[in-house]
């Protein structure tokens, strides 16, 4: 049986001032297509995956946040966390929920806060690693062809693939710096991690057995209260002491049974306000509008954000970053934008 958790606890602080620690950008409708990105993500899971097998994993500060878009979810399927520990103890905790559930459980991991438009091309990614991992005791990630030396994602070199769909890991390098960076791009025969993870629940137990020890003793302490209504007890009282690492770092960096299969989807992981610029619609000038009505003179390359039907008028702006938000605006140089996360730091102390 097919199971799918969405991790939905990140801050996502380089969307700034849109995301912010209350109100995170997964909570955002930030294509501006009338869903959020969770919405989304959660309606492209459901055309493989049954609704009530998708689990939501996310920090206990948004309860109210993913019920109030997801109110098809019961109770069981949202999973709280206390603290706010990155993407390794969410999934073991998940995967040893959806084991106990159901021993031969398949089990996809997905981030909640990605474009994806060929919902066709991932389910049918997807189907085939779900195929893959019955089968064997692997662990599969999804893979895309890097365009640039981005130091955000993790590279995966990959094997001679002798034809085959589903490709050994040779190296999993979880956010290189630049220089590693740009060798990984040249060699040619690496991908990047697009961050979704396919496996058997037995498969990635195992896996934090031999890599994570310490947390796998701690979860698995559980086992009797999970699924129960001592479950938010016990996370309670030991989720916050589980290492915060993340599951590039703890888990894929370090297995050896790790698979990639290419991605044949678009994907684009909505990571700054340029990355979304690329994905919105623009005008001739390439200026690309959320909310906003505007009036645009001798201006662009912008991208503007704004609440619904503000006027902006703009005159000799080109590359900016152009937020407005009730207690915020920004106007920021677009080459900039991996510099908001730093930005929105030093507003924090300053005020
Ligand atoms: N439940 C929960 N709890 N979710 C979390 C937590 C947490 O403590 N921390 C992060 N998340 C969620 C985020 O909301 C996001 O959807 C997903 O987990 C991934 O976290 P990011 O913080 O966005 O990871 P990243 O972008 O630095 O790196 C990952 O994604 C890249 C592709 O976008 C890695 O997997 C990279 O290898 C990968 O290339
Ligand atoms: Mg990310």
């Amino acid at each position: 049986d097919y199971y799918a958790v969405i991790m939905a606890g990140g801050i996502g602080s380089r969307f700034w001032p849109v995301s912010t620690q209350s109100f995170p950008k997964q909570f955002h409708d930030l294509l501006g297509t009338g869903q959020t990105l969770l919405q989304k993500t959660f309606s492209r899971l459901n055309k493989i995956i049954p609704s009530e097998n998708i689990y939501i994993l996310t920090n206990e500060q948004y309860q109210e946040l993913t019920l109030k878009q997801l109110p098809e979810i019961s109770e069981k399927q949202l999973v709280l966390e206390p603290a706010m520990r990155n993407t390794a103890p969410c999934i073991l905790l998940s995967a040893l929920k959806i084991k106990k559930e159901n021993p031969n459980a398949l089990m996809l991991v997905a981030p909640s806060d990605h474009w994806i438009e060929d919902e066709k091309a991932f389910a049918n990614d997807v189907q085939c690693c779900f195929d893959a991992a019955e089968k064997e005791n692997i662990l599969l990630t999804l893979g895309i062809e890097p365009t640039f030396p981005n130091t955000g994602y993790g590279y995966i070199e990959s094997d001679n693939n002798n034809g085959s769909e589903i490709i050994k890991v040779k190296q999993f390098r979880e956010k290189p710096d630049y220089e590693m960076a740009k060798q990984f791009l040249a060699a040619g025969n690496f991908l990047w991690n697009a961050g979704i993870f396919i496996w058997s629940v037995h498969s990635i137990v195992a896996a934090f057995r031999n890599h994570l020890a310490a947390m796998h003793a701690l979860f698995s302490k559980g086992m009797k209260e999970l699924n129960t209504p001592d479950e938010k007890n016990f996370i309670q009282n030991n989720f916050s002491t589980a290492e915060n690492i993340s599951i590039d770092y703890g888990i894929l960096e370090k297995a050896s049974n790790v698979f990639v299969k290419k991605a044949t989807f678009d994907w684009n992981d909505l990571g700054t306000w340029g990355a979304l610029h690329e994905k919105l619609e623009k005008d001739e000038n390439g200026n690309a509008v959320v909310g906003a009505q505007t009036l645009l003179k001798n201006s662009s390359n912008n991208i503007i954000f704004t609440a619904k039907n503000k006027t902006v008028v703009l005159d000799g702006i080109t590359d900016y970053i152009i937020v407005d938000k009730e207690d915020v605006l920004l106007l920021f140089p677009k080459k900039k934008e991996q510099e908001v996360k730093q930005l929105l730091k030093e507003v924090s102390e300053k005020f």
